[in-house]
């Protein structure tokens, strides 16, 4: 398979296509997400909580990020290839945020660079980038590296203040060169008025129909997590529900290795002739 590019996208975008985006965290993930014909695989930091089992994104280092995103691109041979820029990467200077790109770019072998917000602090950064020829993807709405700062995972854009943000944000994002914009958990009219004033795709999560694409993670959309210790937002649709049925699964197994219903001699086992076997003994 060939894989796919920014014109790609550009082209989707101009013949107003649905984009579909999903976030994959290692090899077999991955290989489910090419297989399926995703236009984008992003590498999200949400790596930290769903696959690492860590208390935030903010948790995550650059090194153990990589090996992820090396894993990914092992698996998926024909989607735009997206990563985040981990908290902590990218903030202190344009200069940080472009070595972080160029070792990403380098030995993850990705094809462009997500990062969160918008303010006057990270414009000139998403320029610096745009201008050595690294796509950029903004986010805004919310923002899970500024969780503190935000209160917690909520909504975001529900007051005009807010709302006047958000757009001020995605207006300068696009104006600094990024080639299209997450929208994170925003009213579905906030996202589609954006949508309607910018001239670069928006790849909503939690913001509803409006947008020119949606992205989910892949263990939100299979179900991979344990229902019981997660939170599932509303923003959420399980296409599987793969945790029950894996549990259930290993139950089984666990039942008849116990009962030694496993393996079937003929079923699973293989043969050794008599004669050999004989002169073994
Ligand atoms: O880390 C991630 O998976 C993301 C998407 C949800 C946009 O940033
Ligand atoms: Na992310």
């Amino acid at each position: 398979a060939t894989r796919k590019t920014l014109a790609d996208i550009s082209k989707l975008y101009t013949s107003k296509q649905p984009i579909s985006m999903v976030t994959s965290h290692d090899f077999i993930t991955s290989r489910m997400v090419d297989s399926a014909d995703i236009d984008i695989n992003l590498i999200g930091d949400s790596l930290a909580n769903t696959t690492l089992g860590l208390e935030d994104t903010n948790e995550l280092e650059l090194e153990e990020f990589l090996y992820h995103v090396k894993s990914v691109r092992r698996g998926n041979e024909s989607s735009l290839l997206i990563a985040d820029l981990p908290f902590g990467t990218y903030e202190l200077s344009p200069e940080q945020a472009l070595e972080t790109s160029i070792k990403l770019i380098k030995y993850g072998r990705i094809q462009g660079v997500k990062l969160e917000g918008g303010s006057e602090v990270i414009l000139p950064t998403i320029k610096k980038l745009v201008d050595v020829g690294i796509p950029v993807m903004g986010h805004v709405g919310l923002t899970p590296q500024k969780h503190n700062a935000l209160g917690g995972y909520k909504l975001q854009g529900t007051s005009i203040e807010s709302a006047v943000q958000v757009y001020q944000e995605c207006l300068n994002i696009e104006k600094a060169g990024a080639f299209a914009i997450v929208l994170e958990c925003i009213p579905n009219k906030l996202a589609e008025y954006i949508t309607d004033k910018l001239s670069i795709p928006t790849i909503g999560i939690g913001a509803g129909p409006g947008t020119s694409g949606q992205v989910l993670v892949v263990s939100d959309l299979l179900g991979m997590k344990n229902p019981d210790e997660n939170h599932i937002a509303k923003f959420v649709k399980h296409y599987e529900t793969f945790y029950p049925k894996g549990v259930q699964a290993l139950s089984e197994y666990r039942d008849d290795v116990k009962s030694k219903q496993f393996p079937l001699a003929d079923d699973h086992g293989y043969k050794i002739k008599r004669d050999v076997f004989e002169e073994f003994k």
